[in-house]
Order: C-alpha cells, then structure tokens, then sequence
C-alpha cells in the first residue's frame, strides 16, 4: 500500500483528510494531512501505517462504510459523527469517503467538523443563520398566511370581471401567493415537528402505506418494486412521523427522474450497528431500509449538505424535506446514511427495534 504523492492540494485541505488502506484485512492510515495533524494534535509520522481503530474511534462501524464505499465505488456521506482521539473528544464530524481515482485499495477520508463547516465559507454562515431563524420563520410562517389569504381571495374575485391579459396577471397573483403558502406550510410544518410518540411498529406497512400514495400521486410515472425481509421484528418508532421520512426519500427518488425511472424499497436486519442514543446509552439499530433509485444521483456541490435546511438542487425545491427526515431520524435514536453516483443513490435508514411493552 503505497500512497499517491502528497501534492499541495493535499497539503492546503483546509479539513482533516486521511488516506486509509486494507493492510492484511485492517483498515490502517496510509497518510494524513496538515489539517489534520493539527486538528488531531498527532504527527504525521507517529500515525502512519497504524490500524484506523488505534488511533481514532468513530461513533459509527467506519469499518463496513469503508467497506461498502470500496465496494460499490461510490463515495459515502455520514453526517453528525462522534469523532473522538483516545479520551479527548474531538466532536461532531461529518465523514465524507470516496475512493483515490481508480485505486481499489485506497479510501480519502474527510471529516469536517462542525466547527471547521461554519467558517469554511460565507453560504454555511448563511444555512447555520437559517436554522437558528428557523423558529422565527414559523411565526412569520403563521402571520403571512392570514393576510395572504385576503390577497389570494380579493384576486379571484378581480379575476371574474377581467379577461385576456389582465386576466393572466390575477391569475399569476394566485399562483404565486398559493406557492408562498405552499413553502410557509412548509416552514411551519418542520418547526411543528412533535417529539416521537414510539410503539412497536410494523415497518413494512408503514411502508406499504408510503408505497401506495406515492404510487397514485407524486411517483405514478415511476416503477417501485420491494424486497423485504419478512421476518423483521417490529421497530420502536412513531408510525406517522415514518410515514413522513418514507414519502419524502420517495418523493425526492421520483423527482429526480420526471421522465420514469426505477426505485427499490429494501428492509433487512443486520445487527452489527449501534450509536450512542439521546440518552447517552448505546443503541442497537439492527433494522435496515433503504430506497434506492436508478436517478442522476445528488449534485456534487451539495452532497454533503442535504440534510441542512434550504440546501436544494432543485428549481422550486425549498430544501426542508431531508432535514426534516433526519430531524425525525435522529429523535428516534436512528440513523441515516446516502451513497450516491449517477445511475444509484441508497438513502439507508436504520432504526432500533421494539423493546417488549414498547
Ligand atoms: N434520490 C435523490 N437523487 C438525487 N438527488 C437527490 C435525491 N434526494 C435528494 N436529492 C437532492 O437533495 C436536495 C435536497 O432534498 P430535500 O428533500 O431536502 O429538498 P427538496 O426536495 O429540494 O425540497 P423539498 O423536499 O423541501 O420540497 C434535492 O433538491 C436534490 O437535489
Ligand atoms: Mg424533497
């Protein structure tokens, strides 16, 4: 495992970045750069060559999202990662992977950590003051849609009398106070978000239930299929605040493809993953879904920001839809991940199971 010269693009990476390789089956740090040597307090040299899992410990099973980046040679995102140097803790990253070019065996590794996103330009000091204005954003949400209903109505009444050009500008007044009310629904729907009420929950029916409207509504142009493990146990989750996650990864999957594309709903168990929950005990989260789509996958400049609010790719879009989905991940103690390249993203959504008397 030889790396790649460490070229000044290296050297200048204003994030931590670390080269990480398979030495004998472990995943082991091929190199670092300055970035993060200092936010590490580490030399270089002392890291070199040693297992990842000596000198880092990462609040999620970094080792199978190696594993599935090298795999599927697409790159892995995971937001808001407990990173931690022995018993200093280093904070929340968000880990991005991606393979070197061609070369199988070695993974870039960046974690940018929350503090280091908020100056990294002006447009993350603009999101990090969109979320605390959030709040605020609902207030005004509510008070605009009154005296928006007023403009709405006194313009369908102007439009009776008048025809031709003067017709179309009411109608435009209508259209539009209607796509303001649509976005201030919007707002005030994220910032309404209750905490969960958890039970023991069928997943699959909440996700028959998702399947079906999406069906005759927002996907009818799309073909979902399923593969599901029949044998899951329930999940401890709020079914309807499911439900919301479930149209809103559907959605996204249908709208990046108007002309038709495919999705595929998979649950499975796999019991390897666990984080640390709310509480500050670990939580196993065993139950699998992914929804996966055959699209464009997510633009580039904004993959590591989905989950932020007002981060859209699309015209029209507002950008609450992700962030309200991991807003309801993280309060049921869940976790969320997205692999993404042209022709297949996965959103994963993984989730604890029901405890008895849940
Ligand atoms: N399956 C997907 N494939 C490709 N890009 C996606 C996918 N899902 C999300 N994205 C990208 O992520 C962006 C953010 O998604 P999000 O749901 O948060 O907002 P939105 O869909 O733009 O607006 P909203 O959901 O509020 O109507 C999207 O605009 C799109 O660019
Ligand atoms: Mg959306």
């Amino acid at each position: 495992m030889t790396p790649p010269a460490t070229g000044t693009i290296w050297a200048a990476l204003p994030m931590p970045a670390l080269m990480i390789g398979l030495v004998e089956g472990v995943e082991s740090i091929a190199d670092c750069n300055p970035a993060a040597e200092q936010f590490f307090s580490l030399s270089r040299r002392s890291v070199k060559g040693r297992a990842l899992s000596e000198v880092l410990q990462i609040g999620v099973l970094i080792d199978k999202a190696l594993a599935r980046c090298r795999e599927n040679r697409a790159p892995v995102f995971i937001n808001d990662v407990d990173v931690s140097l022995g018993d200093r803790p280093a904070g929340l990253c968000s880990v991005q992977l991606a393979l070197l070019g061609d070369r199988r065996d070695l993974v870039l590794m960046l974690l940018v950590p929350r503090e280091i996103a908020g100056k990294l330009g002006k447009a993350d000091g603009i999101r990090h003051a969109a979320r605390s204005a959030i709040g605020m954003s609902q207030m005004l949400a509510h008070e605009i849609k009154n005296p928006l209903a007023g403009i709405t109505g006194a313009a369908q009444l102007l439009s009776m009398g008048l025809s031709g050009e003067d017709r179309a500008l009411t109608d435009l007044i209508v259209a539009e106070t209607q796509r303001i009310v649509k976005l201030l629904d919007q707002v005030e729907q994220f910032g309404n978000q209750r905490p969960p009420e958890c039970h023991a929950v069928n997943i699959h029916d909440v996700l028959e239930r998702a399947r079906r409207s999406a069906e005759v509504g927002f996907a009818a142009h799309m073909r979902i299929s399923d593969s599901y493990d029949p044998s899951l146990p329930p999940v401890r989750a709020d079914s309807d605040q499911l439900l919301q996650v479930f149209l809103n990864l559907l959605k996204n999957a249908a709208q990046v493809q108007p002309n038709g594309g495919r999705i595929r709903i998979k649950t499975f168990y796999e019991h390897s993953l666990s984080l640390r929950g709310a509480s500050g005990q670990d939580v196993a989260l065993p139950i699998h879904v992914e929804i996966i789509d055959d699209g464009p996958g997510i633009p580039l400049e904004i993959a590591d920001e989905i989950f932020d609010p007002f981060v859209s790719g699309r015209e029209n879009g507002t950008g609450l839809g992700l962030a309200l989905v991991s807003k309801i991940i993280a309060a049921h103690d869940g976790w969320i991940t997205v692999e993404s390249r042209p022709g297949r993203t996965v959103f994963r959504i993984s989730l604890p199971r029901a405890a008895e008397g849940d």
